[in-house]
């Protein structure tokens, strides 16, 4: 059914505020709830932490009370719609629980979107960091087992595979390998743009979550890995935001985060299998599309620019959480041993001995590194590795051994 958040009507800004009850959530049973309607959730507090904190920015860069109102106003409504969204998450909900659901968002949402990327320099960027996303939640997964005795699979279910990506020890690169060229927002395609800006809420959630949540735990092994992974987030966050064009205005990024805004939650409305969260959706979608005439009134103003002239008729098919297993195997068996060079990427074998790769390597990895220390551990107290392979051995051979991999 072909859906125009333009044409839409929403709910009045002064009518979307909630008291304080309202925003407090029930939170959802954490042994009921659908894998990917928790992968939701996660995505969805994302949207909203990038919506509030483009808002601040966007403040701090304009000389201009009126609009500086209209901001502060938008951001008041974005903190609400993430307090309900956060507030979902049960108490008894652990941390590495919350881990494993996060980065189960990070690989089916990044291969959904890999899938349906038109633009290669978009796809090629999802991919690579899709092996990444990937590894760790294997590596998660094995420090469950050893400190919880709790399986990740009972959070993931079936529906992702739980193994070896490109190993975290060899996703530390160097900054300047780490951000690539942006697409152009005058001539690129709506859905690239989205998914651009998407993924960059999702990895910066993931960020923000790690940087906050990793000095947690009691065991040192575990605080470790978390700081580790922490970092791999901050380079997910250079790589995917160096896509996003620069050259906009700030009043059509503004545009353009409320117009995701709307996707977004159309899309879960589309797809959510949970009938009280069909409702938030619902409501926050109706919210969003009155969030957005504002912000294309805002552009009108500023800009002198016509929304119509930049957004489709139709908003594009939505994107919906998916199992994507042959996928992520496919993308593992051909890119596994690719790393950043320049704003592009190349084979590690490839890398000239002075290369910055291997500086980097040399001074992070120098004194053990905590997610190939995980793996040691776990099969010191298991005799195995703690893995979901559903679909047969790793597509890579070399990483059907159950040794870690040697450090450089
Ligand atoms: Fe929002
Ligand atoms: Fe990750
Ligand atoms: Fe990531
Ligand atoms: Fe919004």
């Amino acid at each position: 059914m072909s859906f125009n958040p333009l044409k839409e009507k929403g709910i009045p800004m002064e009518k979307q505020l909630r008291n304080w009850s309202e925003l407090n959530s029930k939170p959802f049973n954490k042994e009921e709830i659908h894998p990917y309607s928790r992968c939701r959730i996660i995505l969805m507090c994302g949207a909203e932490l990038e919506g509030n904190w483009f808002g601040h920015q966007y403040a701090r860069h304009v000389d201009n009370l009126e609009i500086k109102r209209k901001l502060a106003m938008a951001r008041r409504l974005e903190q609400q719609q993430q307090k309900v969204l956060n507030w979902l998450f049960p108490a008894n909900e652990d941390i590495l629980e919350m881990t494993i659901g996060y980065e189960q968002v990070a690989v089916d949402l990044t291969a959904s979107l890999a899938r349906k990327e038109p633009d290669p320099l978009v796809k090629d960027a999802l991919d690579f960091a899709l092996l990444e996303d990937f590894d760790h939640l294997y590596r998660y997964a094995n420090l469950m087992e050893m400190t919880m005795g709790k399986k990740a699979e009972k959070i993931t279910s079936d529906l992702t595979e739980i193994t070896v990506g490109r190993p975290t020890i060899l996703e530390h690169r160097h900054p300047f390998d780490e951000v690539r060229n942006h697409y152009d927002a005058k001539s690129a395609d709506i859905i690239t743009q989205l998914h651009a800006m998407t993924i960059v809420a999702a990895e910066q959630q993931t960020m923000n979550f790690y940087m906050n949540v990793g000095n947690r735990p009691d065991d040192s092994l575990a605080r470790g890995l978390y700081l580790e992974i922490a970092q791999i987030e901050e380079q997910h966050v250079t790589h995917y935001e160096s896509l996003l064009d620069p050259n906009a205005s700030w009043a059509e990024q503004l545009v353009m985060h409320e117009y995701n805004e709307c996707y977004l939650y159309h899309s879960c409305l589309q797809s959510e299998v949970d009938e009280r969260l069909k409702k938030i959706w619902e409501h926050h979608l109706a919210m969003e599309i009155e969030h957005l005439h504002r912000a294309v009134e805002l552009m009108k103003e500023v800009d002198g620019r016509d929304a119509a002239d930049m957004l489709p008729k139709e908003m594009p098919e939505p994107v919906i959480f998916e199992s994507n297993i042959d996928y992520v195997r496919d993308v593992i068996a051909s890119q596994c041993d690719l790393t950043g060079r320049g704003s592009g990427y190349a084979d590690m074998a490839e890398l000239p001995d002075d290369h910055n790769f291997w500086k980097y390597q040399q001074a992070v990895n120098a004194n053990g590194v905590p997610s190939e220390e995980v793996i040691k551990k776990h099969l010191d107290q298991f005799d195995q590795e703690y893995r979901q392979e559903l679909r047969g051995p790793h597509p890579v051979e070399k990483y059907r051994a159950k040794e870690p991999v040697a450090a450089y």
